[in-house]
């Protein structure tokens, strides 16, 4: 187990506290050995307990497992959708919801193994830049840990569901008169400045290894397969590529076999990484003003946006873009047909779907796995904006 650089490749200790590569500034990703993991695992084990993300604690990078700090993250439900799969159009659908961690994201995955690190690490305080999940969690985890927090919001931007547990957990909460990439761009220079203060974004590769658990509870839910497809909103770029490598890395070991095609979506307003896909670049171009109602991936220049499209690029994916509109009708569409609530960020990947099934990229009789990142209390406010609101009566029968 080691740090590695996907740019120049450069080797490093495991309990190196970079979060880019010293020599050349490229992202970090922790990489196993096969033989390792295969030595470690416990099959038998692995077959018999629940999903959970401590469940394939072989696969995560941490070393002193006394120091693990939980609030019971992963095991979410894997819905089979046959109504909405009617409606988009495919034969086989499922929702992995992550509103089912405990703090309502997915981000509990990447934060459960982040924090322990930070523990591992000797760090008294965790930071971050978040469109408010990020903060929601790592706020939680902190706590639990007894760490210090501090986290650097865009003012006004942040749904109102995230705000609240942000702040009711405890973290410092500082609000910037600027976008989430700004806000990013500063954690990043206290932190280089700050050795106490240890950086909890998705360029820590370490938090990335528990989201990777989203891809291994995917294959256990389906007894051990792969769907044709698995498609995820993209903002910091960082989930498709955590997922990718937990298919990955279940292949490498042979608990499964192949690895599913990655749909990348970003809402209209936010999309560089759709346009470097579909453009064939290699490089994206960031956007300056990055504007929609999916506050989560409001995000013009994702850090992470090198590892999303080498994900997509190499399980041969493609990326898509969505509007508002599309990603509201969506989220009432999950809402009303499965009884899945969800926040827009997460809707957009139905939007997607409904859209590529549409022009022809995602054929009908393919098994395909929206990643539903995001609980619909997380933006209750939005919610309520874009439904039909109550009728108004005297409180009598007749
Ligand atoms: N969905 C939700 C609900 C999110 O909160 C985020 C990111 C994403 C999707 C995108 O994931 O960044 O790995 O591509 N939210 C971050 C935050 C930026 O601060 O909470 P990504």
């Amino acid at each position: 187990m080691q740090l590695e650089c996907i740019e120049c490749g450069s080797k490093f200790k495991i309990n190196e506290r970079f979060y880019t590569c010293p020599k050349c500034g490229g992202l970090l990703e922790v990489e196993f050995e096969p033989s390792e993991l295969k030595r470690k695992l416990n099959r038998k084990r692995l077959r018999a307990e629940p999903p959970s993300v401590w469940k394939y604690h072989t696969f995560m990078p941490i070393l002193d497992e006394s120091k693990i700090v939980s609030l019971g993250e992963g095991g979410t439900p894997l819905y089979r959708c046959d109504r909405l799969a009617r409606e988009v159009g495919v034969q086989e659908l499922y929702v992995k919801f992550e509103g089912g961690n405990p703090t309502g994201s997915f981000k509990d995955r990447g934060m459960t193994v982040g924090v322990t690190k930070a523990l591992e690490l000797g760090a008294r305080t965790v930071a971050c830049a978040s469109t408010g999940n990020t903060s929601a969690s790592l706020a939680a985890y902190a706590a639990k840990a007894g760490l210090g927090c501090v986290v650097l919001l865009p003012r006004g931007k942040v749904a109102l569901g995230k705000l609240a547990q942000t702040l009711v957990y405890g973290a410092r909460t500082i609000a910037i008169k600027g976008n989430f990439d700004q806000a990013l761009a500063l954690v990043r220079k206290i932190c280089e400045e700050r050795k106490d203060i240890y950086l909890l974004n998705s360029l820590n590769p370490f938090r990335l290894q528990g989201q990777k658990s989203i891809g291994f509870e995917i294959a256990d839910q389906l007894g051990w397969k792969v769907p044709d497809r698995v498609v995820v909103p993209m903002g910091n770029c960082a989930n498709i590529w955590a997922i990718y490598k937990g298919f990955i890395e279940f292949d490498a070991v042979g608990l499964t076999r192949g690895i599913p095609v990655m749909m990348g979506i970003q809402a209209e307003g936010a999309k560089p990484i759709v346009d470097a896909i579909k453009g064939g670049l290699d490089k994206f171009k960031p956007v300056k003003k990055p504007e929609t109602i999916a506050t989560a991936i409001r995000i013009g220049n994702p850090v992470n946006g090198p590892k999303a499209i080498r994900a997509i690029r190499r399980s041969k994916g493609t990326a898509e873009a969505v509007s508002d509109k599309e990603i509201i009708k969506a989220q009432k569409l999950m809402a009303r047909l499965e009884g899945i609530g969800v926040e827009p960020a997460s809707a957009s990947t139905i939007a997607g779907l409904k859209k590529l099934v549409r022009g022809g990229a995602i054929k009908r009789d393919e098994c395909v796995v929206c990643v539903a990142t995001g609980h619909i209390l997380k933006d209750p406010e939005e919610a309520i904006r874009v439904s039909e609101h109550p009728r108004e009566v005297p409180a009598k029968y007749r």
